[in-house]
């Protein structure tokens, strides 16, 4: 596993999904019922873009760069507001030069009765990405293969992600990177916290 995205991150292709996924999320939030949001590659979760890995491909600048120069109008803007809301809080509470990914913006687009499940297989980023959400009760971070977990945990509910059996099945692939549940206590490599926790 070469690929690394902090290289990446914040590009003109970063910008277009994050502004689809941030529209998706504000509308499936507005009913109440809650929802499951799994990542099936979901990265570190949260980059520096004045990084030593960012500043060498610089593809930032042509992507969200170009938002930070020359913010958009009218209806442009509107459509983007869910993405640039959350990316303007992230750097007013984290730092400037910081930029959120995916499971980034689905923490900061769900609610507290949502579920994330986010799912990574490289070891560096998959331990950042659990330090990065480890005080977020509601996220649970997996290694796991991101096309298994597709068939592991969708549908979400009574045979998906969350129930026993399917928690259970996965276990015996996923090792979760640790239970956020206070009760429970976190476990790395051992038995899989979410066999004990209900799924986080
Ligand atoms: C494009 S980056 C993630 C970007 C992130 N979703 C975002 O929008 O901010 C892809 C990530 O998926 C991881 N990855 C690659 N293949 C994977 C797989 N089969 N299952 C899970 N993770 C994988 C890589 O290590 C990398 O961190």
């Amino acid at each position: 596993m070469n690929y690394r995205h902090a290289f990446h991150a914040g590009n003109f292709a970063d910008v277009f999904k994050h502004a689809l996924l941030a529209r998706i999320l504000v509308h499936l939030t507005k009913k109440d019922a809650p929802l499951r949001y799994l990542d099936t590659h979901a990265g570190v979760g949260v980059y520096d873009l004045s990084g030593d890995a960012a500043g060498r491909t610089g593809e930032a600048a042509g992507g969200v760069g170009r938002l930070d120069a020359e913010p958009p109008t009218g209806e442009a803007a509107a459509l983007l507001a869910p993405y640039l809301d959350a990316v303007a809080r992230l750097r007013a509470a984290q730092g400037a030069s910081l930029y959120p990914g995916s499971p980034a913006l689905a923490q900061a687009l769900t609610r507290p009765q949502d579920r994330l499940t986010l799912c990574e297989l490289h070891p560096q980023d998959r331990a950042a990405l659990a330090a990065a959400t480890e005080r977020d009760a509601r996220v649970g971070v997996v290694e796991i293969d991101g096309y298994t977990a597709l068939g592991a945990y969708v549908p979400p509910g009574r045979s998906g992600a969350g129930s026993s059996s399917s928690i259970r099945r996965s276990s015996r692939r996923a090792n979760w990177s640790g239970c956020r549940r206070r009760s429970c206590g976190r476990t790395a490599n051992g038995r899989p916290a979410a066999m004990r926790c209900g799924g986080r």
